[in-house]
């Protein structure tokens, strides 16, 4: 502990030191962020989209400030592993953080030193093309994988992680990218910031603000996210960068009348570095005139040198050019294999046999080496992936075929940023393609690869088993063949609902009841006329090739020392908490994993609940007869919600479930 505030004073003296010996314009430049084309460069603080340890070295060695390069680092550097969607599907957050690791490792060897991730925007509407950037579309699970990257980013030395973008982007307007976003603080607390919260948590170095607006006031100027939550509720010491262009934008957002007025406004709500708009320069003037005070360019000088100091750039600015890491095969075998959803077996068609049955793989994905890299793919190399058609290794023709693998899907510019459908079908002819297959007659296995859940309903009904793969990276054939040949068991599940059609969305499982629930037998209800008020697969569903069965759920009172949070909430007295458990038992007969789940709901409070919220879950194992008891802590942050008086939780029955679906499982109430 003192160890810690000695380091902590050393720093701010250093930073103290440093400031006192810079002109106004070299401040400045610590505050903006350019490319490396962007000339004059010689004052900026920060470079982006740079990487080669020699290049970086040359740049770095004129600096009087070491300059922190930043890389867009989302799912990989050179090993590319599946997309954090995909990776969320796991719901293991070791595989994130594993990922994150070899990421960092990979780029630091590149001299960057700071990645644009994790991406932590909660997305409940498939629309939006960065919903594969994420962890889905609930708080609890995303607030896990948002703290397990920041851990395996920062696990590097040296290397900062940038949670992104903050705050409310994925709840774009119908879905689409850049688009304004209006809705209650409590849901903005409840649901959008958790993640957030849990990044800084988990020791978050910097945040990036949003593109949006987040009800009438652009978040790259929004002092009641970026100062009141940030920085007094949140106590954030490291620094904010804003996304690209954007404080330039807020002319746009017609919020600024200049670019100096909008590097006014960013700055004042707490922008502390300027991503590629070059605004900040036009600070000086507004200093020296009086316009703007030189403390608040300083507080953000500050905030920037504190990192860098904590990076170490100052003492190691160079990054030795040796030979590049190889690449971490295994690593990104094993997440994918765990990020697979398996959605549909009937009658066990999988896993497929190894020999004796002609197997044709086909469809527009089947052997894209590209696409398999999904939207983001920093210096991944397509030569270097192994595509599903080279894994499984057969090229019989499908008239000859015995069984269809029919890999479908999206192409990978398709998603990720400025990549919005309106419909989220599937595109272009691949409907009627896949009719075609199923026409033949042989069995179709359909693998979906996509950066979205995709609206498959006639493939739902019409085919006997469904795959939904997502993009996997480097390792995408190998780990799919693992799967379809039964060498892994499929264990994950999907951290998004999936719709039957593209008009439910958004669509997720967290939503408020109505005053009219759905009844088919009643038309004044809240329904559609043309599709079935549920999705097409609830959120937390996945299957395995082998059975578990639920039983003996049982609540249990307990008192303990306060817990911390999902929403990282700390009391300082004992609180009432509950256990609550369930057996977990594997009737079939292979070994599998299984994501217990744990939901609650409260059915009457003073304002209108979820009707489920995840609370918690849990990965086990377990080899075929076995059983576990799978015990959650439910402590009383479990049971609040935010009220215009803050966090409260009001006393009452709730309602408990496990299982292993959002869909399904075992009910009990506990009360309060
Ligand atoms: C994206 C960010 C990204 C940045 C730098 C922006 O367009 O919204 O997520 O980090 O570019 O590449």
């Amino acid at each position: 502990m003192l160890s810690i505030l000695l380091f902590a004073l050393a720093i701010d003296a250093r930073v103290e030191q440093l400031l006192s010996r810079m002109t106004l314009e070299e401040k400045l430049g610590q505050l903006t962020q350019i490319v490396e084309t962007q000339l004059p460069n010689d004052l900026a603080g920060s470079m982006l989209h740079s990487g080669g340890a020699a290049h970086i070295n040359e740049l770095q060695r004129p600096r009087k400030v070491p300059l922190l390069i930043g890389y867009d680092v989302i799912h990989g550097y050179r090993t590319i592993f599946p997309i954090p969607l995909a990776i969320a599907s796991s719901w293991n957050p070791h595989l994130a953080e594993l990922s994150a690791r070899a990421g960092a490792r990979e780029a630091r060897a590149a001299g960057i030193r700071w990645t644009f991730a994790p991406m932590v925007d909660i997305a409940r509407d498939a629309r939006w093309g960065r919903i594969a950037e994420g962890a889905g579309e609930d708080p609890v699970l995303g607030s896990a994988m948002a703290a397990a990257y920041v851990r395996g980013f920062q696990s590097e030395p040296g290397f900062l992680a940038c949670a992104k973008h903050y705050a409310a982007y994925g709840a774009a307007e119908a879905g689409r990218d850049y688009n304004t976003v209006e809705m209650s603080e409590r849901t903005l607390r409840e649901v959008y910031l958790p993640p957030f919260q849990a990044a800084i948590d988990a020791g978050a170095a910097t945040l990036m603000s949003a593109f949006d607006s987040v009800n009438g006031v652009p978040a790259t100027a929004n002092r009641h996210l970026l100062d009141d939550v940030l920085r007094n509720e949140w106590k954030f010491k490291g620094f904010v960068v804003s996304d690209w262009d954007a404080v330039a934008e807020l002319m746009k957002h017609g919020v600024a009348s200049s670019k100096q007025d909008a590097a006014i406004k960013a700055i004042t709500a707490g922008v502390d570095m300027d991503m590629w708009d070059n605004s900040y320069s036009t600070l000086a003037a507004a200093v020296r005139e009086g316009r703007l005070p030189q403390s608040v360019v300083d507080r953000a000088v500050r905030r920037v040198l504190r990192e860098k100091f904590i990076a170490k750039l100052f003492d190691d600015p160079f990054t030795p050019e040796t030979t590049p890491p190889a690449l971490d095969r295994d690593a990104a075998r094993r997440v994918a294999q765990q990020s697979i959803v398996l959605l549909k077996n009937d009658r066990d068609l999988l896993p497929l046999p190894k020999s004796g049955r002609k197997i044709a793989v086909v469809g527009p994905l089947a052997d894209s080496k590209e696409d398999m890299l999904g939207p983001w793919s920093a210096q991944g190399k397509a030569e270097d992936v192994v595509t599903p058609l080279e894994a499984i290794g057969t090229h019989v023709s499908i008239e000859d075929a015995d069984i269809i693998v029919a890999i479908f899907g999206e192409s990978r510019e398709m998603s990720g940023e400025a990549a919005s459908r309106s419909s989220i079908e599937l595109p272009g002819d691949q409907q009627k393609l896949l009719e075609s297959l199923v026409a033949t007659g042989k069995p179709v296995v359909l693998v979906v690869m996509s950066g979205r859940p995709l609206a498959i309903s006639w493939a739902a009904e019409h085919i006997p088993a469904i795959v939904q793969a997502w993009f996997l990276g480097t390792e995408a054939g190998h780990a799919l063949a693992d799967v379809l040949f039964g060498d892994v068991n499929p264990s994950a599940k999907l951290p998004v609902t999936v719709p039957r059609t593209t008009g439910q969305v958004p669509i997720y499982y967290a939503h408020l009841p109505t005053g009219r629930p759905p009844d088919p037998e009643d038309k004044y209800t809240s329904k559609y006329l043309d599709v079935p008020i549920g999705p097409l697969y609830p959120f937390g569903f996945g299957l395995s090739y082998t059975k578990f069965e639920y039983s003996d759920i049982r609540v249990d009172g307990c008192r303990t020392a306060a817990l911390g949070g999902q929403h990282g909430r700390r009391g300082r007295r004992p609180h009432t908490c509950f256990k609550v458990s369930a057996n977990v038992r594997n009737t079939g007969s292979r070994a599998g994993e299984e994501i217990v789940q744990m939901y609650i709901a409260d059915p009457v409070a003073s304002v209108s609940r979820p009707v489920k919220e995840l609370k918690a879950f849990q990965r086990i194992a377990l080899q075929p007869g076995e059983t576990k008891r799978v015990t959650f802590t439910i402590a009383r942050h479990d049971l609040e919600f935010w009220s215009d008086k803050g966090w409260i939780a009001e006393p009452g029955e709730f309602k408990v479930w496990i299982g292993p679906s959002s869909a399904s499982g075992l009910q009990s109430t506990l009360t309060f």
